[in-house]
């Protein structure tokens, strides 16, 4: 195993596969003994829902005695609990959303519930706090007025962002967007949509997103750009990585075996980086992922050792990739270095721009006529991805 930090929820392996069609193929697991089993594998940390840990409606006394025997587990077996989250989405208080339920009441328990959990995240020692507003949505249009479930959202994040801040808690949010499933629309469907929301809020600078991989290609769009955009914007806090195939029901399949070269390209952009430096993503490689319900026991292991497999190969292969003077190359005949030159020169005054006669003097046409190399360039990403 590489010294790559991996990290697992612990609902992932402990799923007992029950789907809407079914119910589950596999016993509860003890959450202790899943951290226990997860630092034998070899992962760095894990992750966990407050009701993972304790149940719904727990009495304080049983509360506390869920977050110790993950606490004691962790400490005995080394694994770090970075991030913690709430769960607002099983109990049927939350069927209409829990920020942005049309009842007040419930909105109310919602937020309750989540600064509770953010309590608990800093006892832990988490740094990340994530927020999937899983049943933050609605079924039809007219179901909300949809600017007070916006600002209501809004709300909520930026109350629980204040709470930490006041609490002066080392940690951040990581807002976790999903288009989809529970509801049939859910508030804040794609990274782009997170960002722009989190520009509004009074605390948004602890606010950042949780992006998934799957969750991205459900939209059918670009989970490595998505990260780029998030980077870009200094918003990657935290990532959830798992396989897709495409626009259909959330598949959570283990890393890589959904789109391959996505995920190769989506390791390549974590572990090295953009070609022409940038920020990069220092947190965990953490894996939200579902073991199939056709698995037993050895296979959620199987399983859940198959995601930093997985990822240990492709960052290997990204790495010869990168090194390879052949991709270089090919990256400076592409342009792919000059793109990050700036468009304008240094101090380049308007005027100066618009009266540059070499500007619009170019051979238009020898110029249309250039040949970018781009798909050699990904013939050679794909050579060294399987050849
Ligand atoms: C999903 C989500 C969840 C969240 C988790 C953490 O599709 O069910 O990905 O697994 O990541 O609730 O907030
Ligand atoms: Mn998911
Ligand atoms: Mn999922
Ligand atoms: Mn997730």
């Amino acid at each position: 195993m590489s010294d790559i930090k991996y990290s697992f929820g612990l609902w992932t392996v402990g799923w007992p596969a029950n789907d809407p069609f079914g119910t589950a193929t596999r016993p509860e697991l003890d959450p202790a003994e899943s951290v226990r089993k997860l630092a034998d594998l070899g992962a760095w940390g894990f992750t966990y829902h407050d009701n993972d840990v304790f149940p719904f409606g727990a009495s304080e006394a049983d509360r506390q005695a869920g977050i110790d025997s993950v606490k004691k587990a962790a400490q005995e077996s080394g694994l770090v609990c970075e991030m913690v989250t709430t769960n607002t989405f099983s109990h049927p208080i939350f069927k209409d959303g829990a920020f942005t339920s049309n009842n007040r009441d419930v909105r109310r328990f919602g937020l309750k519930k989540v600064l509770r959990s953010v309590d608990n995240a800093a006892e832990m020692g988490a740094s990340t706090f994530v927020m999937w507003g899983g049943r933050e949505g609605t079924e039809y249009d007219n179901s909300k007025d949809l600017a007070s479930a916006h600002a209501r959202y809004a709300e909520g994040i930026d109350t629980v962002a204040a709470y930490i801040k006041s609490k002066g808690y080392d940690l951040r949010i990581g807002l976790e967007p999903k288009p989809n499933e529970p509801r049939g629309d859910i508030f804040l469907p794609t990274i782009g949509h997170a960002i722009a929301l989190i520009n509004t809020l009074d605390n948004g600078d602890i606010v950042g997103l949780n992006p998934e991989t799957g969750h991205e290609q459900m939209a059918g769009l670009n989970y490595t750009h998505g990260l780029a955009l998030a980077l870009y914007c200094g918003k990657l806090f935290h990532i959830d990585l798992n396989g897709q195939h495409g626009p259909r029901y959330d598949q959570d399949l283990v890393f890589g075996h959904g789109d391959l070269l996505s995920a190769f390209f989506t390791v390549d952009l974590l572990e090295n980086g953009f070609p022409n430096g940038g920020p990069r993503y220092e947190g965990p490689r953490h894996f939200d992922y579902k073991p199939s319900r056709t698995e037993h026991l050895d296979g959620v292991w199987e399983s859940a050792k198959a995601n930093m497999a997985t990822y240990d190969m492709l960052a290997a292969k990204a790495k010869a990739y990168r090194e390879d003077p052949k991709v270089q190359a090919a990256f400076e005949h592409a342009g792919i270095f000059e793109l990050g030159e700036s468009t304008l020169g240094a101090g380049e005054s308007f005027e100066a721009f618009l009266a540059d006669e070499s500007v619009d003097g170019i051979d238009v046409d020898a110029t249309a006529e250039r040949d970018y190399g781009l798909v050699r360039l990904h013939q050679l990403a794909l050579e060294h991805l399987i050849g």
